[in-house]
């Protein structure tokens, strides 16, 4: 699919701020819900190296895509969403291609993502996007989560 021109992408080394932040924190939390906001910001604090991908129509967010440094080598993509009225527009798959594009350059060898059933348009969109099913295992919530994982070089 052709990159939508209306849809202009942005990229920060960590989280962005101002009103992008926000703009990221209200999709995040309408798409996972209440208090997950907060639940973000305190983990992405934790990590290294995070890279935040960012889709913008005009001055809305409308979709976004994190990841981080799982160990040298290895990323991990953490998590995204594309907001309900401009989905299956091929925002999520440009924010993956931007991501692993400079996970390449990074030098990072693999990707990794988990994900469960109930996100299953990400689960279908990730396999698409060449990732294998490398594991599972229940979570907290006694619900299987689902590891995938990606080469970046042959
Ligand atoms: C998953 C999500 C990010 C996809 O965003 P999107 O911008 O609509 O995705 P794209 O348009 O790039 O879709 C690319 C491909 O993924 C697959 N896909 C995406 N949504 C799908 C759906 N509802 N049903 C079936 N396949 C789907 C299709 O193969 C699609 O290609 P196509 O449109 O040419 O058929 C979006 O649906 C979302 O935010 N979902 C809720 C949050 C979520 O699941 N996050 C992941 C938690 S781990």
């Amino acid at each position: 699919m052709e990159p939508d021109p209306s849809v202009e992408y942005r990229q920060f080394d960590g989280l962005p701020n101002g009103d992008v932040l926000t703009g990221l924190l209200r999709l995040h939390q309408l798409v996972f819900g209440d208090g997950q906001a907060d639940r973000l910001l305190q983990e992405a604090i934790k990590r290294h190296r995070l890279l935040t991908l960012v889709a913008m129509a005009g001055q809305q967010v409308v979709g976004y895509k994190i990841g981080y440094e799982r160990k040298p080598g290895h990323f991990y993509s953490w998590v995204g969403a594309v907001s309900p009225g401009f989905r299956r527009r091929g925002i999520a798959s440009e924010l993956m291609r931007r991501q692993h594009a400079w996970c390449r350059e990074q030098g990072y060898g693999t990707i990794r993502t988990t994900t469960k059933n109930k996100w299953r348009d990400m689960l279908i969109l990730n396999l698409r996007h060449g990732f294998d099913i490398i594991g599972v295992y229940v979570d907290e919530q006694g619900e299987p989560k689902l590891i995938l994982e990606k080469r970046l070089r042959p």
